[in-house]
């Protein structure tokens, strides 16, 4: 299920953001989205996910048109999203966090047999399940996230720099848990800081500059190219990512 965006415009209020982007998130591929600070890209999946209208443009899922879906029925049609930053609900137990990923779900039956799922997924969830979010580690909290993002079964997921703030190990973690969900047939949609390791597991990668899409292409072609694609599109901005 590939999920298509055309010609978008979208931002806060009067505030304009994105000034016409284009992307496709091509079915069962990796698809990274870098650039700057400020640039939109969380902009764009908030946009994608409908938490935000966007003023023009078109977003489609599965060649169906979703433009100003609201979230619940963007997460029915079987988009996921994991937003930047912390997003799980700290005062909420493990259970209570991953009943939240299907809270548009009645049948409880079916909650309880996919919380058992993320818990053979994420083996540390189930030891912790009794836990406020709270008191779990930045990587629990990280892997509580992305198993409450596949409480529905989604077939695309949104994922908001994932690796951001965490320690080195757990940056491996969570990359083979995207590339194990990725081998297991979703679409995955990335926004990610670190240009080279985006690039590494991705198929395909878009540059976000100020509102607009700059350069797109092969990620491997991209990898090639690497040391231009900073020095052009990215400047000293990205310095982290250079190393
Ligand atoms: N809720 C909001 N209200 C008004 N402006 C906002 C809001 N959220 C973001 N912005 C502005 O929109 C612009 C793009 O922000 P966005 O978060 O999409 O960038 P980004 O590319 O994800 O950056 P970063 O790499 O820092 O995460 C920024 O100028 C930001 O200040
Ligand atoms: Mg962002």
């Amino acid at each position: 299920m590939s999920i298509e965006v055309k010609d978008v415009y979208s931002g806060y209020g009067p505030i304009e953001i994105l000034h016409g982007v284009s992307i496709e998130a091509k079915k069962g591929e990796v698809t990274c989205i870098i650039g700057p600070n400020g640039a939109g890209k969380s902009t764009l999946l908030k946009t994608i996910f409908g938490i935000i209208k966007p003023t023009a443009g078109t977003i489609s899922f599965a060649n169906k048109e979703i433009t100003g879906s609201r979230p619940d029925k963007t997460l029915r049609l079987g988009i996921s999203y994991i937003p930047q930053g912390r997003s799980t609900f700290p005062y909420l137990t493990v259970m209570e966090n991953l009943e939240m990923g299907a809270f548009i779900e009645n049948d409880q039956q079916k909650v309880h047999e996919n919380i058992e799922e993320v818990f053979e997924r994420f083996p540390v969830l189930r030891e912790r399940k009794t836990k406020m979010a709270a008191t779990l580690s930045g990587g629990e909290q990280r892997m509580l996230e992305f198993g409450r993002a596949l409480m529905l079964h989604p077939q695309a997921i949104l994922l908001d720099e994932p690796s951001m703030g965490l320690a080195p190990k757990l940056v491996d973690q969570t990359w083979s848990k995207i590339v194990e969900m990725n081998q297991a047939g979703m679409t995955i949609l990335i926004v990610e800081q670190n240009v080279r390791k985006g690039l590494s597991i991705a198929d395909h990668a878009y540059i976000l500059v100020l509102g607009k899409t700059a350069h797109d292409g092969p990620a491997a072609e991209m990898l090639g190219a690497y040391g231009e694609l900073i020095a052009t599109y990215l400047g000293g901005q990205n310095s982290k990512a250079c190393m």
